[in-house]
């Protein structure tokens, strides 16, 4: 793992060649943010959000941000999403500034509403049919995505048919359908029952497994930042920065009883500790 980071920071550090400008060579699905900081300002007020905020984030990598409420995840967040503005620093997507949002990151926010009027076909087929893909392709990617989520009966219903936790599901599939290099998900599980939720991590694991995307999670739950993750970064507030980041030391291939393991619940004990103060 720690050889893993060390070969992506030196990728990274790697200047452009010879005679190449502006962009830099580094590996599709790549999030660099360099010295970002977010001030919200009003004629009266100003609120400094995020502040000095450097962090590297590889192709296929997922990295979950844990942090007290306030300390500016979601606003991080929006910012790589490309929805808000960052007042100071970078932020490039495969080397490439982030300079508005883009089909090529995939958004999951709790509570993000699915289209009421369409079905759930319809629902994960929106991307793609905005991209100009033909009705044949698109049902081939619905059909698969449908399959993924394994809401495949429900391909027909309406969103207000659904459960809370298949309403997310569909969010997913719709972020997923567009084949996004980057998924951005903010607290997607945070109001489903525990049953439902841990379905829901390990449906994700597969996903990321087999769509190979870069994933950049938000939670406040412990467990299941570190059943999900790679590298797991907490973040702190006033303002909102990074106070450390850690390696997850488990396989990639999880399965629900990683829980029971030393390593797990050392992590557990080492991040809840940081998290109190
Ligand atoms: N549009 C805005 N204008 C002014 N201040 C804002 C705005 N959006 C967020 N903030 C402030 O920025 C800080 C960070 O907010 P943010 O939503 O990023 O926190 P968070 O870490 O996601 O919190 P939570 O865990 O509760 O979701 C908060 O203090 C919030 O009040
Ligand atoms: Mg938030």
């Amino acid at each position: 793992m720690a050889m893993e980071a060390l070969k992506r920071e030196t990728i990274f550090e790697e200047q452009p060649a010879e005679g190449k400008t502006g962009v830099r060579a580094v590996p599709r699905g790549e999030i660099a943010i360099r010295g970002l900081q977010k001030v919200y300002e009003t004629k009266k007020s100003r609120f400094e959000a995020l502040r000095n905020i450097d962090l590297n984030i590889g192709t296929n990598e997922f990295v979950t941000i844990v942090g007290p409420s306030g300390c500016g995840k979601s606003t991080l967040l929006r910012i790589v999403a490309g929805l808000d503005e960052l007042t100071a620093g970078s932020v490039a997507l495969g080397g490439e500034e982030v300079i508005g949002p883009g089909a090529e990151r995939g958004m999951v926010f709790q509570g993000y509403t699915l289209f009421p009027w369409l079905t759930v076909r319809e629902n994960i087929e929106y991307g793609p049919k905005l991209k100009g893909i033909p009705t044949l392709e698109r049902r081939a990617l619905s059909n698969h995505f449908l399959k993924v989520i394994k809401l495949e009966p429900f391909a027909g219903a309406y969103p207000k048919q659904l459960s809370g936790g298949m309403k997310q599901r569909v969010a997913i599939a719709r972020a997923l359908a567009n084949r996004p290099k980057v998924l951005l998900m903010d607290e997607p599980f945070g109001a489903l029952d525990a049953q439902t939720k841990l379905e829901m991590q390990e449906m994700l694991l597969e996903v990321w497994e087999k769509e190979k995307t870069t994933v950049l999670f938000i939670t406040h739950d412990i467990d299941e930042a570190i059943f999900l993750s790679q590298r797991i970064v907490v973040m702190g507030a006033g303002p909102g920065r990074i106070l450390k980041t850690f390696e997850v030391p488990l396989p990639d291939k999880r399965s629900p009883e990683v829980r029971e393991l030393p390593e797990f619940l050392a992590l557990k004990r080492e991040l809840g500790q940081l998290l109190k103060h």
